[in-house]
């Protein structure tokens, strides 16, 4: 019994650190450069909306998933953004994502063979853009919980016409 008190307290503070690198790790300039190319380069938000919940802009894009309530973690985040869904309206963002194999092994003409589409994507990005949307996401979308007004009003920095007709 004696020596499990301080194994489970070392447990703790080791996850307690490791929480606060990764928020520390977080640039906030990186996180609005990020969360300006999810609006208009990148236009994210035609498919998966403003606030990331899947309630899209563009009535006649793909249904985009509800990153709010995503449970992919950061790597698997940034994988998707780079690879796409092929055959599920997912873009991939990188320009070489289907030339070399970096993407599931595959190649574009493995998703021909395999009759998967791949949407075209409003623009290519670079890793490092690819990276500020992933903090932009993880600092202000993924596990937030549905957008209300108060925290609307902290997303855009001040109380626009979208914040309206939320729920306080
Ligand atoms: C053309 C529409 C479209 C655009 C643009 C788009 N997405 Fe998606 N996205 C989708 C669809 C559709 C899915 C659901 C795919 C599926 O069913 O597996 C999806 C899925 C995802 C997922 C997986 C979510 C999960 O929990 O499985 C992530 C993450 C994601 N998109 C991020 C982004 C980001 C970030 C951008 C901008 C860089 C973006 N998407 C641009 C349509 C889009």
């Amino acid at each position: 019994m004696k020596g499990k008190i301080p194994l489970a307290l070392l447990a703790l503070a080791t996850v307690a650190s490791m929480g606060a690198a990764r928020a520390d790790d977080i640039d906030p300039a990186n996180v609005a450069a990020g969360m300006k190319l999810f609006r208009a380069k990148a236009n994210c938000q035609t498919c998966h909306g403003w606030a990331g919940d899947g309630r899209k802009i563009d009535s006649q894009m793909p249904d985009g998933a509800n990153l709010r309530e995503t449970t992919l973690d950061r790597a698997a985040v940034l994988k998707t953004i780079q690879c796409g869904r092929p055959g599920a309206g997912m873009p991939a963002f990188d320009r070489l994502a289907y030339s070399d194999g970096r993407c599931y092994g595959m190649k574009t003409e493995d998703l021909t063979k395999s009759g998967l589409s791949l949407t075209d994507p409003p623009a290519n990005l670079a890793a490092r853009e690819m990276n500020m949307i992933v903090d932009f996401l993880f600092d202000k979308v993924v596990g937030k919980g549905p957008m209300t007004h108060a925290a609307c009003v902290e997303y855009w920095g001040s109380d626009v016409d979208v914040c309206k007709d939320l729920a306080p």
